[in-house]
């Protein structure tokens, strides 16, 4: 892989395809450690739509939240302040989830597990969850199987009546992020992909500026699993 492209592209949600290696570990290892994650193509200083959605769960304290693809996000400082007891956070990359640890203090309410979406093994074996939640991962499986790995983790981890909450770029979006290429979205696709035992229950279109002022757009989700 050639890191100098990655590098160079790696915080734009944006820009030529800089690597033909889809979902490399290396990739978003030298992401996380060559920016500081606010500077990120995707960093959010208050995720206000996930916590639009999660709100809609009424989900108790000591839900199982799973945040997948989970980065260094903030919206798991969010789920700590609302006093949530089960947070787990999932990354491909170890640094991202150590920046994420650092942040927080290794608050004792959130668990990290590194681990690959597109093969997962330590993930296979984890609780089910109340909630599934992604903003910006799914969308760079392009490859069917990588997708089918995904959805089938995602059905089997999600308790009946629990949720998942998928918000990727829509159609009007970007066709790539952080130099790799991207597959798009709408709600009516989400909803082909898990199948009859999710019902839809909100959708929106979200208009998400990033640090460097561009636009993106982003569909999001929320499912129910109801059988
Ligand atoms: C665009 S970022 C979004 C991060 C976070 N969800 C947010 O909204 O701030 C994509 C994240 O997916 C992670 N990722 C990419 N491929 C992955 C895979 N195969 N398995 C698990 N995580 C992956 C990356 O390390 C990165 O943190």
């Amino acid at each position: 892989m050639n890191t100098s492209n990655i590098v160079n592209n790696a915080s734009n949600c944006d820009s030529t395809p800089k690597t033909d290696k889809i979902n490399d570990k290396n990739h978003w290892e030298t992401v996380y450690s060559k920016y500081d994650h606010t500077e990120l193509g995707w960093f959010e200083e208050n995720p206000k739509p996930s916590l639009n959605l999660i709100e809609l769960c009424e989900l108790n304290s000591d839900a199982v939240l799973l945040n997948v693809g989970a980065g260094a996000t903030t919206l798991v400082d969010k789920l700590i302040d609302l006093k949530y007891t089960n947070i787990i956070a999932t990354d491909i990359s170890e640094k991202a989830l150590r920046v994420l640890t650092d942040r927080i203090s290794s608050n004792k309410n959130v668990k990290t597990i590194s681990d690959d979406l597109t093969n997962p093994t330590v993930l296979k074996k984890m609780e089910a969850v109340d909630l599934w939640h992604d903003r910006a991962v799914l969308h760079f499986f392009i490859e069917e199987k990588d997708q089918d790995t995904y959805f089938e983790l995602l059905k089997s981890k999600v308790k009946l009546n629990g949720y998942a909450i998928l918000a990727m770029f829509n159609f009007e979006g970007a066709t790539k992020c952080s130099g790799l290429p991207i597959k798009q979205y709408d709600a009516k696709l989400l909803a082909e992909k898990l199948g009859v035992d999710f019902e839809l229950q909100n959708t929106f279109n979200h208009t998400y500026i990033m640090p460097s002022g561009d636009a993106r757009a982003y569909v999001y989700t929320l499912f129910k699993k109801v059988s």
